[in-house]
């Protein structure tokens, strides 16, 4: 798909029917996390896939809505924040950044590919971070469930007029 569709046809999806994405789409899915840019390159994501029945209950217990328990597969996106990229000047982390231009790089790779997903940071961190044996360091930062679109999914975004978001000095 062209780049700029993607990006105008993505959508949160919030419902998805029962089919299981192919793996081979999971790992370009996957593979586009990975070619996604970090501070200093310093490549602090892992990303856990809950595909077994067992995984996707756990990830489940740790965001308790209906829609989300539809999802055939989670990808959950974790920092490990021992190894990110730390402003000096102000000690700021940026191990959520890298991990939110992940998440996106994987949200568009699914549009592409004509599977749906949703952000989801609503989580439960302890859950979550039992669930996948996560040590201190490492955190996850957003689930993203990915699968096929049960419902229209082409509503239309709602957003803030460009002249609101932009100053042009
Ligand atoms: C950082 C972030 C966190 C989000 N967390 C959740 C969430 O926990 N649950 C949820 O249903 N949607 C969540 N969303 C989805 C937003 O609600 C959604 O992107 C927004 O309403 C715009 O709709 P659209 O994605 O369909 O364009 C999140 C989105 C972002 C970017």
């Amino acid at each position: 798909m062209d780049f700029l569709e993607t990006v105008k046809q993505r959508r949160s999806v919030r419902r998805y029917t029962s089919q299981v994405p192919d793996e081979t789409l999971v790992n370009t899915i996957l593979e586009c996390a990975r070619l996604a840019p970090s501070a200093v390159n310093l490549q602090p994501c892992h990303y856990h896939v809950g595909r077994s029945e067992d995984m996707r209950r756990k990830v489940q217990q740790s965001y308790d809505r209906e829609w989300f328990a539809t999802a055939p597969l989670y990808i959950v996106v974790c920092a490990d924040t021992s190894v990110a990229w730390t402003r000096r000047e102000d000690g700021r982390s940026h191990a959520a950044v890298d991990a939110a231009i992940a998440a996106e790089h994987i949200c568009l790779a699914a549009t592409a590919l004509g599977l749906g997903t949703c952000w989801v940071c609503n989580f439960k961190p302890a859950v979550l971070s039992d669930a996948l044996h996560l040590p201190p360091h490492v955190e996850p930062i957003a689930i993203i469930p990915v699968g096929y679109a049960d419902a229209d999914a082409t509503r239309p975004q709602q957003r803030k007029p460009i002249g609101e978001m932009v100053t042009v000095w």
